[in-house]
């Protein structure tokens, strides 16, 4: 038997992920690129144990048994199982997954993102000991590892590169392309699942003063997982591709440029440009897809009220109405008291971007 102790961070993406290639849905391979922080204090820490068997997994959850008929016990059990179908010898081990947020659950503070990087992780740690050969070829650097966090979950690609801070997942192969995985040989589809991986592109130390702050609008599971959701805005949003290709071509090179620079005006504008698009993009789907709720619109009046004078600070949104507030050392007791008038000083917790996952 090997046991594996991991911890890893979740991340929070400026330029986001919403919409999977359709021919290759099942490997999660997005459409456009992505770019997040990783994120200092928000973690999954996790603890694996595999032993000889058969395949089978068990599963807990901040200490609570998850039973198969539960969705969380659905994700975790369709990992595993595309990794037997990836490598076949994988099979003859059983799983035993314990795992533990220091946030919560499912309430749009990306639990998925740090889960399943925590997962992939920790295999990379048991496979060394068990299958030394496959660890070798497929899990002993950063970027293969992220494609097998990306299995899991897609946002999870990203809180994989070690050295964490900014992190690019790129989209690998063109939305375009023709072919699914049951219409190219093992080799191209090998290339195929692989050429979608995450890198960090300037580790946490390049912007110090940067900081995060998370705003907990409402404790609860979200309305349509992300899942279902973006699956619904590929199929029935004719503005899609072109939002897609919008923000792979102009607003990811300008991101970039701005964190590069430290430029953080610039990058604040865009910051919330971006979320805007996101639920822009949910809300021209059939049936609308809405996350943002009341006391999300309240936070954003403030930051453009803070903002009035000089830009301070950049909201951003997932799949819930949570926010992230972005904004530097020099604004954050200001910002984080305006947010905590909105929604309380308990539900304002301030961090800074922080490094990948590592052994515990
Ligand atoms: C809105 O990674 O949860 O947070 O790949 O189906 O597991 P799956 O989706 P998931 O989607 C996250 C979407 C998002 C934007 C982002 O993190 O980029």
């Amino acid at each position: 038997m090997v046991s594996v102790n991991v911890k890893a961070p979740t991340n929070i993406a400026l330029v986001k992920y919403w919409g999977k290639n359709p021919l290759w849905e099942k490997f999660h391979i997005p459409m456009k690129s992505s770019l997040s922080f990783t994120v200092g204090d928000l973690y999954t820490e996790t603890t694996l144990e595999v032993e000889d068997g058969s395949g089978e997994l068990s599963f807990y959850l901040n200490g609570e048994e998850i039973t198969p008929e539960r969705k969380e016990f659905e994700y975790v059990d369709k990992y595993i199982k595309k990794l037997f179908e990836l490598f076949p010898e994988t099979k003859k081990y059983n799983y035993h997954v314990e795992s533990k947020n220091n946030f919560p659950t499912a309430a749009g503070f990306a639990s998925s993102a740090s889960g399943f990087a925590a997962m992939a992780k920790a295999l990379q740690g048991a496979m060394k000991e068990l299958e030394p050969q496959l660890y070798e070829k497929y899990f002993a650097d950063d970027a293969k590892l992220s494609v097998f966090a990306r299995l899991g979950s897609g946002s999870a690609t990203r809180s994989i590169p070690s050295e964490g801070g900014v992190v690019i997942w790129h989209r690998g192969i063109d939305p375009n392309y023709p072919f699914g995985p049951e219409e190219v040989s093992p080799s191209t589809k090998e290339h195929v699942i692989f050429s979608s991986y995450a890198e960090s592109l300037f580790p946490a130390e390049h912007w110090p003063e940067l900081r995060i702050i998370y705003t907990k609008v409402r404790k609860g599971e979200k309305a349509v997982k992300s899942r279902a959701g973006m699956k619904m805005t590929v199929k029935t949003n004719p503005l899609h591709r072109q939002w897609v290709e919008y923000e792979e071509s102009v607003m990811l090179p300008r991101v970039v440029n701005a964190i590069r620079e430290k430029d953080f005006e610039a990058l604040a504008k865009d910051t919330m440009k971006l979320s805007n698009g996101l639920h822009a993009m949910m809300l021209y789907t059939e049936p609308r897809i809405r996350y943002l709720n009341d006391t999300s619109e309240q936070i954003i009046d403030a930051v453009l009220d803070l903002n009035e004078s000089e830009v301070k600070a950049a909201y951003t949104f997932d799949a819930g109405p949570n926010a992230v507030v972005f904004t530097l050392a020099k604004y954050e007791n200001e910002v984080s008291s305006r947010l905590a008038e909105i929604v309380g000083e308990e539900n304002v917790f301030v961090t800074k971007m922080g490094k990948g996952p590592a052994f515990i």
